[in-house]
């Protein structure tokens, strides 16, 4: 038994903001993003919610699997940014598509969450559970971010991506991995509600992302490789044989990192953060369906996906496209 992607989808807001837009808000330059991070624009929401992305970036990947909503029996979406408390924002888009069938739930490991679903949803069709299942990644991080923080603000993007992924005979997901270190997670966070009750009431204050940059760096490039390297053993496979590397697109200097130490030629990692900036879990699936609609993916193909992010969460899969 195996399971293999075949359908991607994503969705943008209109909007774009550039860098030289970002330096009428805060002390910053292109010529700075550009260096070191690679950045250049990205696209802000002006009205377009976690939940109408992802059912746009879903309703896209059914159509290129040539399938219809009413066939889907599992609906993820992995988002750090949700619209509501309750109800999730999967069963939100499952009401948008008309999924009537599927059970839908979230599932949120920041930057790592698309990778996290995904494992998720192969658990669920290995042990024979469902069929298919639709995985989104969606962000509105604009909302969370606090715009006078130079260290945070240039660095986002909003946006999702989608896959449809099925049960099949052979080849698609040849191995997962995914790990988690919440010792590190003060190095990249946003609270959340104050406690509010009759017992205790504490001055509710608005919550941003705050970061330590340095450290989430250093962290992506020293555990990024040995990830790929794990699912890659357990694939039975080595690092020149894979042929795209499709990475979380946080800084493209983590992913020239990335490259050098697994010793693999930067060309082989496809990069769209120039255009969009760092969308967390929606990274991902943008990025596959960009390569997806541009043709670069051929049947047969070795792909890495890999990403990392607030938790601290990372993981890596490998499959034949
Ligand atoms: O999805 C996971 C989410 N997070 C990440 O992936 C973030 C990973 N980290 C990074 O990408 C990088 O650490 C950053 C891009 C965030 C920062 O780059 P850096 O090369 O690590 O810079 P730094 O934090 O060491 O700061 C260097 C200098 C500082 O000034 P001083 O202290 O040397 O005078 C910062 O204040 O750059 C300054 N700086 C800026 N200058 C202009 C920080 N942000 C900016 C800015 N524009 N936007």
């Amino acid at each position: 038994m195996a399971i293999r992607i075949i359908g991607t989808g994503s969705a943008l807001p209109e909007k774009t903001m550039t860098n030289e837009d970002l330096t009428r808000l805060v002390d910053t330059s292109d010529e700075w993003i550009r260096e070191r991070t690679g950045i250049g624009t990205r696209h802000i929401s002006t009205g377009e919610t976690v939940v109408s992305l992802a059912a746009q970036a879903c309703q896209h990947a059914l159509e290129s699997a040539g399938r219809d909503a009413s066939e889907v029996e599992l609906l993820l979406i992995a988002t750090c940014t949700p619209e509501r408390g309750i109800p999730c924002a999967a069963c939100q888009v499952q009401n948008e598509l008309g999924a009537a069938q599927a059970a839908a739930f979230d599932l949120n490991a920041a930057c790592a969450g698309f990778l996290f679903a995904l494992n998720t949803a192969c658990a669920y069709i290995e042990a024979g559970i469902y069929q298919n299942a639709l995985i989104a990644g969606s962000e509105v991080l604009s909302k969370i971010i606090d715009w006078t923080d130079r260290s945070t603000c240039v660095l986002f993007g909003d946006g999702a991506g989608a896959v449809l992924v099925e049960r099949c005979e052979q080849g698609g997901i040849l191995a997962i991995a995914q790990h988690s270190d919440g010792n590190k997670g003060a190095v990249l966070q946003c609270d959340g509600r104050e406690l509010h009750n009759p017992f205790v009431d504490v001055p509710a204050t608005v919550p941003y992302v705050r970061m330590d940059g340095r450290e989430v760096f250093a962290f992506a490039v020293r555990q990024v490789p040995s990830c790929i390297q794990e699912v890659l053993g357990k694939a039975g496979l080595t690092a020149g044989e894979v042929d795209l590397y499709v990475l979380h697109q946080a800084n493209k200097r983590i992913i020239e990192g990335i490259s050098k130490r697994l010793a693999v030629d930067l060309d082989r990692f496809p990069m769209n953060l120039d255009r969009v900036g760092n969308m967390s879990s929606a990274a991902i699936p943008v990025l596959l369906d960009e390569l997806n609609r541009e043709g670069r993916l051929r049947e047969g193909m070795t792909l890495v996906l890999s990403g990392f992010g607030a938790g601290l969460t990372y993981g890596a899969c490998v499959l034949k496209w």
